[in-house]
């Protein structure tokens, strides 16, 4: 009944291709559009709703703190702001966090913290080695740092100072450096996200930290969608055992509530001072308590152990159910971070597995992406399982 009037938005910019899907609330892992029907929600607003939807003590913790202040600027201190500003540095083995409100935001920053950290020593035209596939954001310098031709395509001219490489091929990006005394900073996610799903792999990023040390370049990894305990640990790239100089985050970190973080280690915690950098609404009271309670509730409620675990469930049964499916190439990712490779484009699968109840999207053309809070219950990971399995199946039949 109300879907003529709720999918029709002649006032809002054209910018997003919409499934004809109005949302009216959601629970936990489950969502209602306006027409009653429910859907598994294994997308959880692209890697953000780390506690579902209206998680009880989230809902509580931030109608208090509506009550008591939203924003008030940066001109006066939050004592909030030095707290999760000391939970993330715990947590990181960091040391100092810029707070901001979004992925590219906290990407921007980091990007200018590396070419201040050339500046400083000297260096007229620093250069930061980036990859193939990577997705950074869409200002005009994150979607320069991306490897995308489709995020740049009509934005052009785009930043200068980026040294582009493939993936996992250490002698590619030796090669790439060799003799250039430009080079200020390496950037990459630890898996990367829109790009396909795509992890580096522990080894890689042991050798380019090594690279990192030997060269006094900053290490910078993206952590804005493998970050905040998705993979099991808090952070992607402490499986590889490294700690970076610089790392962005955003998305899970406020659970919905939008902020961006980006931390810095000792080589990087004091490049900025008064006056190089700031934004309005970075670090409010609203997005900092949000912060603060979705770390809380995250320990309290052992979410990433059960990210590791629900994870670790579904991938095996994604593996054992598809991997011998004609047509599936590969099914990759760690935690609740998974992607299935198909070997042709298959973005019809999204709304196909809409109209079964399953809300996920489809990235890099042909990689089926699943990022669902951090609550996921491993029978809901069946669900999954349950729905998606014969949608790639009946897909990959009808265009055999
Ligand atoms: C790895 C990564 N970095 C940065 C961004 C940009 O974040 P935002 O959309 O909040 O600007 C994204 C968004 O998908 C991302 O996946």
């Amino acid at each position: 009944m109300p879907t003529a009037t709720a999918l029709d938005q002649p006032h809002v910019m054209n910018t997003y291709g919409r499934l004809p899907i109005a949302l009216s609330h959601g629970r936990g892992c489950r969502v209602w559009d306006v027409n009653g029907k429910s859907y598994l929600d294994a997308l959880g607003g692209i890697a953000v709703n780390t506690l579902g939807h209206a998680h009880p003590k989230l809902v509580r913790a931030l109608q208090d703190q509506i009550g008591k202040l939203i924003h008030t600027s940066n001109y006066y201190y939050n004592p909030a702001t030095e707290q999760l500003a000391a939970m993330l540095a715990q947590r990181s083995g960091m040391s100092n966090v810029f707070f901001c409100s979004t992925g590219l935001e906290a990407n921007e920053a980091a990007l200018k913290l590396a070419r201040k950290f050339g500046h400083d020593k000297g260096i007229e035209n620093p250069q930061i080695v980036v990859y193939e596939k990577a997705f950074h954001g869409r200002s005009i310098a994150t979607l320069s740092a991306t490897g995308n031709p489709k995020v740049q395509a009509g934005f052009g001219p785009l930043v200068e100072g980026f040294i582009r490489v493939p993936m996992n091929d250490i002698e590619a990006i030796r090669k790439a450096t060799a003799g250039n005394p430009n080079v200020v900073a390496v950037f990459f996610e630890a898996i990367q996200g829109e790009g396909g799903v795509n992890p580096m792999s522990t080894d890689y990023m042991q050798q380019v930290r090594a690279l990192c040390d030997t060269n006094d370049w900053l290490l910078m990894i993206d952590e804005v969608q493998c970050g905040m305990g998705r993979t099991g640990k808090w952070f992607a790239h402490q499986w590889a055992g490294i700690v970076p100089d610089v790392m962005p985050l955003a998305k899970g970190l406020g659970s919905g509530v939008p902020i961006g973080a980006v931390v810095a280690g000792p080589k990087a915690a004091s490049i900025f001072a008064p006056g190089n950098h700031g934004t309005t609404f970075g670090g409010n009271p609203l997005s900092i308590r949000a912060g603060l309670e979705t770390i809380r509730i995250m320990e309290e409620d052992g979410l990433l152990e059960n990210a590791a675990k629900v994870g670790f469930h579904l991938q095996t049964a994604l593996v054992t159910q598809l991997m011998h499916v004609k047509g599936v190439t590969e099914i990759r990712g760690k935690g609740l971070m998974l992607g299935i490779e198909l070997d042709r484009p298959c973005g019809v699968l999204v709304q196909r597995c809409a109209n079964a109840g399953l809300l996920l999207s489809v990235t890099a053309d042909n990689v089926v992406r699943m990022v669902p809070p951090l609550i996921l219950t491993s029978a809901e990971a069946d669900e999954i399982v349950a729905t998606l399995v014969p949608q790639i199946k009946a897909f990959l039949a009808e265009q055999a």
